[in-house]
């Protein structure tokens, strides 16, 4: 079946990466928010049969951005799905690197509502018939989603593989979450066999956000690597990397597969006294050093 790719919004230099990987043909999209709030989104196409009987893949992240929250990607994928379906899209695959709302995956307070599961029923409702992720927060929440095919790609070995490229040396990976420590542990695999995996301990108060972490880590000379699945303010990454410099870090890198860099992340992570922070272009941003374009790629291929 001819396959054709469409470039959503949030997924400008991926999705045309991709495109180029599979030697496929893609399509832009252009959108724009109406006065009244409302999302608008129209393939940049002027013949329908373009994608009629095609298999038609979608890349579209759903992690905010200056130009879009996450509640507008999230809209703007479901716009392009139902736009493709209704040309009569053969199969339709969604390549969603960073799943939106995936950290309200358990009920922390009384009163709230297991969002993670919702916006997995939502996408269902699509019958995609592929969909395709990267290091979601709780893998657990997929078992929600019932499609032909649900794929969970590892950023962790192209991650692995970038920093060795920057020379790093004495390697310790630090999970800035004891929850993260097995996540931690086959990350620091790719580094060698005997790569010593420290972790803190972080407590995040669930009214305020506010997180404590506590620990005193044996990193004298060491270049550490602290890695998380997603930075979002910068708060545990900033506080990890203090942590580390009291215990005697050398280099430190600050490493996550979506590196939303919200509010004033970059500054507070620098200031903290990162070397390098390092993500993939899951999320478009200057730190965006790592491809996903070619697992990618090989999975669809
Ligand atoms: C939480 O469990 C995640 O793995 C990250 O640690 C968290 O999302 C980071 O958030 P922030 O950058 O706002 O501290």
């Amino acid at each position: 079946m001819e396959k054709i790719l469409i470039v959503g919004p949030a997924s400008q230099i991926l999705g045309v990466k991709i495109g180029k990987e599979l030697g496929i043909p893609c399509i832009n999209t252009e959108t724009k928010t109406f006065p009244d709030g409302e999302n608008y989104l129209r393939l940049n196409i002027d013949d329908e049969t373009l994608i009629e009987g095609k298999e038609v893949i979608i890349v579209q992240s759903t992690g905010p951005s200056s130009n879009g929250n996450q509640n507008s990607r999230i809209f703007e994928l479901f716009m392009m799905v139902d736009a493709v379906k209704r040309m009569g899209a053969k199969k339709i695959i969604a390549v969603i690197p960073y799943l939106a709302y995936a950290r309200q995956d358990k009920i922390f307070r009384p009163g709230e509502s297991q969002f993670a599961n919702v916006i997995l029923r939502m996408i269902n409702s699509l019958r995609i018939d592929e969909i395709y992720v990267v290091d979601v927060h709780a893998p657990s929440v997929l078992k929600e989603l019932i499609l032909n095919k649900v794929v969970s790609i590892d950023s962790m070995k192209l991650l692995a593989d970038h920093i060795k490229s920057l020379g790093a040396r004495d390697i310790v990976v630090v999970s800035p979450d004891k929850g993260a420590v097995e996540r931690s542990k086959a990350f620091a695999k790719h580094f060698g066999e005997d790569v010593q995996v420290e972790y803190f301990e972080k407590k995040r108060d669930v009214k305020t956000g506010d997180i404590v972490m506590q620990g005193q880590l044996k990193l004298k000379n060491k270049d550490v690597i602290i890695a998380d699945d997603i930075i979002a303010t910068g708060g545990t990454m900033a506080t990890a990397i203090k942590l580390s410099k009291e215990s005697g870090a050398n280099r430190i890198y600050a490493v996550a597969t979506h590196a939303l860099l919200l509010e004033q992340a970059r500054y507070r992570i620098l200031e903290a006294g990162a070397d390098d922070i390092i993500g993939t272009d899951s999320i478009d941003n200057e730190v965006s050093k790592v491809s996903l374009a070619k697992p990618i790629a090989d999975y669809l291929k």
